[in-house]
């Protein structure tokens, strides 16, 4: 059932690379995992090994009103995975514009997905505000804001903090209890990083979730279209992206199996 969110106010900061690791690490905890890409930019499954020509996905099937479970990829690596489908811009905005009209188009299967109590649902979102986020959030029991840890991260902190992030008004207040925070690329031997996740972590306290170090071989298993844990067991950042899954599975314990919880069990 936990639904845990990647997301941010800012691109290119890691989302995509921390929900496909992070997933990894619950698996390797012993959790059922099903990982969704919610972004266009379809690149969820390259951590998975899914090749470039693979193009089919769950969302961009949503108005054909797909059956999900058919969709649902099993990976490698044990997690389950629903990739977005490759789409154009001009496929982008129609589904951006559909989901606006009709969000349960999203929300049924959604809820679907996560009466299953015994797994946990990691989402990849596209950077900043989307359609796809405004109908996560409602439904998520964590969500994970990425920063850098540079000097737009401090200044992000405000919007993080009260929840403008994720919405207006009381909406915002609402969910600012969901939101942990995740530090991405830090390197400890710059000044400047350091000084920025020290600013951070100072001003968030138990708000922040963990922090991921920068690191060739975080890059390297994406080029290798595989896992961190997988190519780099004993580097930092791996011990980083286990750190941060034992977080979250404290944050959200186990729940039992699910009876006759049959698809994609492994
Ligand atoms: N800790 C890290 N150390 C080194 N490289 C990293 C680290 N985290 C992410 N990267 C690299 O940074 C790049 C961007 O990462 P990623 O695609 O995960 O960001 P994103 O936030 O999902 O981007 P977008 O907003 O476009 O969806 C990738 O090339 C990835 O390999
Ligand atoms: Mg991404």
């Amino acid at each position: 059932m936990p639904l845990i969110c990647f997301a941010s106010p800012k691109g290119g900061v890691g989302k995509t690379t921390l929900a496909a690791n992070i997933a990894d690490a619950l698996r390797r905890q012993g959790r059922r995992v099903l990982a969704i890409d919610f972004d266009p930019q379809n690149t969820l499954r390259l951590h998975f090994g899914v090749s470039l020509s693979d193009t089919a996905g769950f969302m961009t099937e949503l108005p054909k009103r797909p059956d999900w479970r058919a969709m649902v990829r099993q990976t490698a690596s044990g997690v389950m995975l629903l990739p977005h489908g490759s789409i154009d811009i001009r496929g982008a905005l129609g589904l951006a514009h559909s989901l606006e009209r009709d969000p349960e188009l999203l929300a049924a299967p959604l809820r679907a997905i996560l009466s299953d109590p015994g797994l946990v649902v990691v989402a990849d979102t596209p950077p900043g505000a989307s359609h796809a986020l405004a109908i996560l959030v409602p439904m998520a029991t964590m969500v994970c804001a990425v920063l850098l840890s540079d000097a737009t991260s401090a200044a992000l902190v405000p919007d993080i903090e009260n929840g403008r992030f994720l919405g207006q008004g009381t909406t915002a207040a609402l969910y600012a209890g969901r939101l942990r925070v995740v530090l991405n690329g830090v390197d400890p031997s710059a000044r400047l990083s350091r000084a920025a996740a020290e600013t951070v972590a100072r001003h968030l306290g138990p708000r922040l979730l963990g922090a991921v170090c920068r690191e060739e071989a975080v890059a390297e298993a994406l080029a290798a279209q595989r896992l961190v844990l997988d190519v780099s067991p004993s580097s930092q950042a791996a011990e980083d992206l286990r750190e941060i899954a034992r977080g979250i599975e404290a944050a959200v314990p186990a729940s039992p199996e699910p009876f006759g919880a049959s698809w994609g069990a492994r």
